[in-house]
Protein backbone atom coordinates (compact mmCIF):
# COMPACT_ATOMS: atom_id res chain seq x y z
CA UNK A 1 0.00 0.00 0.00
CA UNK A 2 1.07 3.74 -0.57
CA UNK A 3 0.38 6.60 1.05
CA UNK A 4 -2.55 6.81 3.90
CA UNK A 5 -5.97 5.73 3.21
CA UNK A 6 -8.74 8.36 3.13
CA UNK A 7 -10.47 5.93 5.54
CA UNK A 8 -8.23 4.78 8.20
CA UNK A 9 -10.89 1.35 8.73
CA UNK A 10 -9.41 -1.32 11.49
CA UNK A 11 -10.83 -4.35 13.22
CA UNK A 12 -10.59 -4.90 16.64
CA UNK A 13 -11.03 -8.90 16.36
CA UNK A 14 -11.26 -10.93 19.37
CA UNK A 15 -13.53 -13.84 20.98
CA UNK A 16 -16.03 -11.63 23.78
CA UNK A 17 -16.97 -14.39 25.11
CA UNK A 18 -17.89 -11.98 26.94
CA UNK A 19 -17.27 -8.46 26.35
CA UNK A 20 -15.72 -6.47 29.30
CA UNK A 21 -14.67 -3.21 30.35
CA UNK A 22 -10.97 -3.99 29.27
CA UNK A 23 -12.61 -4.57 26.19
CA UNK A 24 -14.46 -1.13 26.12
CA UNK A 25 -11.72 0.62 27.26
CA UNK A 26 -9.55 -0.44 24.24
CA UNK A 27 -13.11 0.33 22.14
CA UNK A 28 -13.29 3.54 23.19
CA UNK A 29 -9.95 4.69 22.92
CA UNK A 30 -9.74 3.18 19.22
CA UNK A 31 -13.00 4.64 17.96
CA UNK A 32 -11.21 8.06 18.61
CA UNK A 33 -7.78 7.06 16.53
CA UNK A 34 -9.61 5.54 13.67
CA UNK A 35 -12.17 6.54 11.11
CA UNK A 36 -14.05 3.50 11.26
CA UNK A 37 -13.56 0.60 13.98
CA UNK A 38 -15.01 -2.88 13.55
CA UNK A 39 -15.70 -5.10 16.27
CA UNK A 40 -15.34 -9.00 15.03
CA UNK A 41 -16.14 -11.73 16.45
CA UNK A 42 -14.07 -14.95 16.03
CA UNK A 43 -16.91 -17.39 14.68
CA UNK A 44 -15.09 -20.84 14.17
CA UNK A 45 -13.44 -20.91 17.36
CA UNK A 46 -11.76 -23.55 18.59
CA UNK A 47 -12.37 -22.53 22.64
CA UNK A 48 -16.06 -23.96 23.05
CA UNK A 49 -17.79 -20.31 23.67
CA UNK A 50 -20.04 -19.58 26.67
CA UNK A 51 -22.29 -17.34 24.76
CA UNK A 52 -23.24 -18.12 21.09
CA UNK A 53 -22.02 -15.60 18.16
CA UNK A 54 -25.58 -13.77 17.47
CA UNK A 55 -25.78 -13.50 21.27
CA UNK A 56 -22.47 -12.13 21.67
CA UNK A 57 -23.44 -9.70 18.75
CA UNK A 58 -26.22 -8.61 20.43
CA UNK A 59 -24.45 -7.77 24.03
CA UNK A 60 -21.88 -5.85 21.88
CA UNK A 61 -24.44 -3.99 19.41
CA UNK A 62 -26.29 -3.16 23.00
CA UNK A 63 -23.04 -1.97 24.85
CA UNK A 64 -21.22 -0.20 22.35
CA UNK A 65 -24.79 1.64 20.13
CA UNK A 66 -23.16 4.79 21.58
CA UNK A 67 -20.20 4.95 19.11
CA UNK A 68 -21.53 5.69 15.72
CA UNK A 69 -18.52 4.98 14.13
CA UNK A 70 -17.87 1.50 15.86
CA UNK A 71 -19.74 -1.58 13.91
CA UNK A 72 -20.88 -4.72 15.14
CA UNK A 73 -19.33 -7.85 12.84
CA UNK A 74 -18.27 -11.84 12.84
CA UNK A 75 -15.39 -13.09 10.76
CA UNK A 76 -13.98 -16.91 9.86
CA UNK A 77 -10.97 -18.00 8.45
CA UNK A 78 -8.09 -15.83 8.30
CA UNK A 79 -8.56 -12.68 10.26
CA UNK A 80 -6.33 -10.40 7.49
CA UNK A 81 -8.04 -12.16 4.35
CA UNK A 82 -11.28 -10.94 6.58
CA UNK A 83 -9.19 -7.50 7.22
CA UNK A 84 -8.91 -6.93 3.22
CA UNK A 85 -11.75 -7.86 2.64
CA UNK A 86 -13.63 -5.42 4.67
CA UNK A 87 -10.97 -2.43 3.49
CA UNK A 88 -9.27 -2.07 7.18
CA UNK A 89 -5.54 -1.63 7.19
CA UNK A 90 -5.39 -2.21 10.96
CA UNK A 91 -5.53 -4.43 13.51
CA UNK A 92 -6.00 -3.42 16.72
CA UNK A 93 -5.01 -5.28 19.96
CA UNK A 94 -5.26 -4.85 23.70
CA UNK A 95 -1.89 -5.94 25.74
CA UNK A 96 -2.84 -5.97 29.70
CA UNK A 97 0.37 -7.40 30.50
CA UNK A 98 4.05 -8.98 29.71
CA UNK A 99 2.09 -12.21 29.66
CA UNK A 100 -0.13 -11.02 26.42
CA UNK A 101 3.09 -10.30 24.57
CA UNK A 102 5.18 -13.11 23.20
CA UNK A 103 1.30 -14.25 22.07
CA UNK A 104 0.47 -11.56 20.67
CA UNK A 105 3.46 -10.76 19.16
CA UNK A 106 3.43 -14.42 17.34
CA UNK A 107 0.25 -13.33 15.70
CA UNK A 108 1.09 -9.90 14.85
CA UNK A 109 4.65 -11.09 13.18
CA UNK A 110 2.24 -14.20 11.23
CA UNK A 111 -0.25 -11.73 10.42
CA UNK A 112 2.42 -9.50 8.67
CA UNK A 113 3.94 -12.43 6.81
CA UNK A 114 0.74 -13.11 5.73
CA UNK A 115 -0.29 -9.26 4.52
CA UNK A 116 2.29 -6.97 4.66
CA UNK A 117 0.10 -4.04 3.63
CA UNK A 118 -2.16 -4.98 7.32
CA UNK A 119 -0.38 -3.19 10.06
CA UNK A 120 -1.50 -4.64 14.17
CA UNK A 121 -1.59 -1.69 16.24
CA UNK A 122 -1.45 -2.15 20.09
CA UNK A 123 -3.21 -0.33 23.05
CA UNK A 124 -1.94 -0.66 26.50
CA UNK A 125 -5.05 -1.35 28.61
CA UNK A 126 -5.60 0.77 31.41
CA UNK A 127 -4.19 0.01 34.79
CA UNK A 128 -7.72 -0.52 36.04
CA UNK A 129 -8.68 -2.86 34.08
CA UNK A 130 -5.20 -5.21 33.23
CA UNK A 131 -6.18 -8.01 35.39
CA UNK A 132 -9.63 -8.53 33.79
CA UNK A 133 -10.34 -11.20 30.97
CA UNK A 134 -13.35 -13.12 29.84
CA UNK A 135 -12.34 -16.36 31.14
CA UNK A 136 -11.77 -14.99 34.67
CA UNK A 137 -15.57 -12.93 34.97
CA UNK A 138 -16.94 -15.89 33.65
CA UNK A 139 -15.16 -18.54 36.17
CA UNK A 140 -15.58 -15.74 39.17
CA UNK A 141 -19.90 -15.10 38.75
CA UNK A 142 -19.91 -18.98 38.32
CA UNK A 143 -18.33 -19.40 41.78
CA UNK A 144 -21.04 -17.49 43.31
CA UNK A 145 -18.61 -14.11 43.03
CA UNK A 146 -19.13 -10.34 42.57
CA UNK A 147 -18.37 -9.47 38.87
CA UNK A 148 -19.50 -5.54 39.24
CA UNK A 149 -17.49 -3.01 37.40
CA UNK A 150 -15.53 -6.18 35.35
CA UNK A 151 -18.08 -6.07 32.56
CA UNK A 152 -21.06 -3.84 31.30
CA UNK A 153 -24.32 -4.14 33.11
CA UNK A 154 -25.97 -5.45 30.18
CA UNK A 155 -23.51 -7.98 30.48
CA UNK A 156 -23.32 -8.93 34.22
CA UNK A 157 -27.20 -9.25 33.61
CA UNK A 158 -26.72 -11.74 30.76
CA UNK A 159 -24.24 -13.40 32.71
CA UNK A 160 -26.29 -13.80 35.51
CA UNK A 161 -29.31 -15.36 33.79
CA UNK A 162 -26.88 -17.74 31.93
CA UNK A 163 -25.34 -19.26 35.31
CA UNK A 164 -28.55 -19.41 36.77
CA UNK A 165 -30.37 -21.13 34.32
CA UNK A 166 -27.82 -23.47 33.92
CA UNK A 167 -26.04 -24.00 37.31
CA UNK A 168 -22.46 -24.02 37.92
CA UNK A 169 -21.02 -24.39 34.69
CA UNK A 170 -22.92 -22.05 32.96
CA UNK A 171 -23.44 -24.24 29.33
CA UNK A 172 -26.53 -25.03 28.52
CA UNK A 173 -27.88 -27.89 26.25
CA UNK A 174 -28.01 -25.66 23.28
CA UNK A 175 -24.55 -25.00 22.81
O1 LIG B 1 -10.00 -12.79 22.09
P1 LIG B 1 -8.94 -13.70 21.58
O2 LIG B 1 -9.36 -15.15 21.77
O3 LIG B 1 -7.59 -13.43 22.18
O4 LIG B 1 -8.80 -13.44 19.98
C1 LIG B 1 -7.94 -14.21 19.19
C2 LIG B 1 -8.13 -13.91 17.69
C3 LIG B 1 -9.57 -14.01 17.29
C4 LIG B 1 -7.63 -12.49 17.41
C5 LIG B 1 -7.25 -14.92 16.90
O5 LIG B 1 -7.54 -16.21 17.34
C6 LIG B 1 -7.45 -14.86 15.39
O6 LIG B 1 -7.10 -13.89 14.76
N1 LIG B 1 -8.02 -15.93 14.79
C7 LIG B 1 -8.28 -15.99 13.37
C8 LIG B 1 -7.45 -17.07 12.69
C9 LIG B 1 -6.16 -16.53 12.08
O7 LIG B 1 -6.17 -15.58 11.31
N2 LIG B 1 -5.03 -17.19 12.42
C10 LIG B 1 -3.72 -16.94 11.87
C11 LIG B 1 -3.02 -15.68 12.28
S1 LIG B 1 -2.57 -15.57 13.98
Amino acid sequence: MTGRPKTVIAIYPGSFDPITNGHLDVIERGSRLFDRLIVSILGNDEKEPLFSVEERMEMLREVLARYSNVEVDHFEGLLVDYAAARGATVLLRGIRAISDYEKELQMALMNRRLRPEIETLFLMAGEAYSFISSRLVKEVIGLGGNIAGLVPPAVEARLRQRFNAAGVSGRTQSK
